[in-house]
Formats: C-alpha cells, sequence, structure tokens
C-alpha cells in the first residue's frame, strides 16, 4: 500500500507491505522518518493520519501520551492493513480506490529527505 508523507519541508511516499511497520517501510525506502526508540515510548514517530487507514500494533503504547487529536499514530507501531481487512460494500464501483489502499500522514517534524 502507498504511503503518502508530508513534512514540513515537502512530501515523500514509498510502498508500505501489509503488516510491516510504517517507519521501518519509509526508512527502507529511503525516507528519513523522525524516530528515535522504534519501540513506542517516546512519541517522536508521531504522525496525523490525513486519509486512509493504518492499524497500531500497541494501542496501549506509552508514546500516545503525546497524541493531540484523533487520528493520531505512532510510525513505529503503526502497520498497513491487509488488504483483506477493507470491508466489502455493494455500493463500491469496482474501480473505485478504497481508502485501505493507501494512507496519507502529516508529520510536524521536518524529514530530512523530503523535498
Ligand atoms: S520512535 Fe519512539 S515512539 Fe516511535
Amino acid at each position: 500500500m502507498k504511503i503518502i508523507v508530508t513534512a514540513r519541508n515537502g512530501t515523500r511516499d514509498f510502498e508500505c507491505e501489509p503488516g510491516e511497520k510504517i517507519l521501518h517501510a519509509g526508512l527502507r525506502s529511503g525516507v528519513e522518518l523522525p524516530y528515535e526508540c522504534a519501540t513506542g515510548t517516546c512519541g517522536t514517530c508521531k504522525a496525523r493520519l490525513t486519509s486512509g487507514r493504518a492499524e497500531s500494533e500497541w494501542p496501549e503504547a506509552p508514546g500516545r501520551k503525546y497524541f493531540k487529536a484523533e487520528g493520531d499514530l505512532l510510525t513505529c507501531q503503526s502497520v498497513a492493513p491487509s488488504a483483506s481487512a477493507a470491508p466489502s460494500s455493494p455500493e463500491r464501483d469496482a474501480g473505485d480506490a478504497w481508502p485501505g489502499d493507501g494512507a496519507s500522514l502529516a508529520t510536524a517534524a521536518r524529514s530530512r529527505s523530503a523535498r
């Protein structure tokens, strides 16, 4: 699934495999996302989901104490949902992109490789 990250200095996108941590997918793709602990405790990787879907693998992570709004997530503890997790809808046209097919995130931090 495609992840689009908007930082203060630009926007980058990368692919994230189902079940892969968003932080790991970004780093693997050369996008220098902000992080420190990568264990869910510091909150440095906080980002806000602006569209699409992501799932938290640790909903009680201590780093969540820095959340300010619904939609905030920790990229080190959030994964791309599996395609099969997207609910089906009879009203949905086959060509429509379900929000689970991608996610857009915003981070207040500066991405060192965003241009
Ligand atoms: S990098 Fe510390 S909570 Fe994600």
